[in-house]
């Protein structure tokens, strides 16, 4: 729920919109986005949509969308947000594990026409919004076969929650991404971690980025 500074907020955001967002928002470090172009380009031909988890306005998404469309390469790119900021217990749990109570409302202030007009502006015309907990969303609402994820939503059970929906649906070649895995406030990586070890498989990273591969291309 809204309160009336928040409401002021979200008015300027829309009014002034054109302004602000006159470059594509892009939340993501600047190397971990050179690592999801390069996976998106590593993976075009991999059988699937990209996905990305965690799109914020969607200045990635845009971006990446574009590049893709630049190099002439056929994804469905589909991004999933709650569009809300941070699901309530999912937060509570991480604040215990230490994640600073100043970033609770980070992303709060944010709605899907926000963001599809941020994406309509900086060439992700085409990709599609899903909104959601990517907790509880229904199965049939997640792409069934996935070439590349970028799993960006900063707290530990969205990641491992995440990573269990998303790698039965990750086709041979393919790669999931998982932002925010090295030192700091959010505890991203202590979802990647669970996730790997009850999945058997090996902690790799680059960047400071968490990475899982299926393997057999
Ligand atoms: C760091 S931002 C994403 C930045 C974006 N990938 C970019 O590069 O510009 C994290 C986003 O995760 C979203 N998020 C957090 N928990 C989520 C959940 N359980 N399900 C879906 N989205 C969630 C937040 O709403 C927020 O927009």
């Amino acid at each position: 729920m809204f309160n009336a500074p928040a409401l002021y907020a979200m008015w300027g955001k829309r009014v002034l919109r054109s302004l602000i967002y006159r470059f594509p928002p892009i939340m993501i470090a600047p190397e971990r986005l050179y690592l999801w172009m390069d996976t998106l380009i590593q993976t075009q031909r991999v059988p699937g949509d990209v996905l990305e988890i965690g799109c914020y306005l969607g200045g990635t998404a845009a971006t990446a969308n574009k590049m893709l469309r630049n190099v002439s390469a056929q994804k469905r790119y589909v991004v999933i947000d709650t569009f809300e900021g941070f699901v309530a217990e999912q937060w509570t749990e991480d604040h215990a594990l230490g994640t600073p109570a100043q970033l609770k409302k980070h992303f709060s202030l944010n709605s899907t026409e926000l963001a599809r007009w941020v994406l309509d502006q900086h060439g992700g015309e085409e990709v599609e919004i899903i909104k959601g907990d990517i907790v509880a969303l229904p199965d049939d609402s997640l792409p069934s076969q996935v070439s590349a994820c970028l799993l960006d939503v900063d707290l530990s059970e969205p990641v491992r929650k995440g990573l269990e929906r998303v790698y039965p649906r990750l086709q041979p070649g393919g790669v999931i991404i998982v932002d925010d895995c090295e030192d700091n406030d959010y505890k991203a990586r202590i979802g990647y971690e669970r996730f790997v070890r009850s999945a058997g498989l090996p902690e790799e990273y680059k960047f400071g980025a968490g990475i899982v591969r299926r393997h057999g291309a």
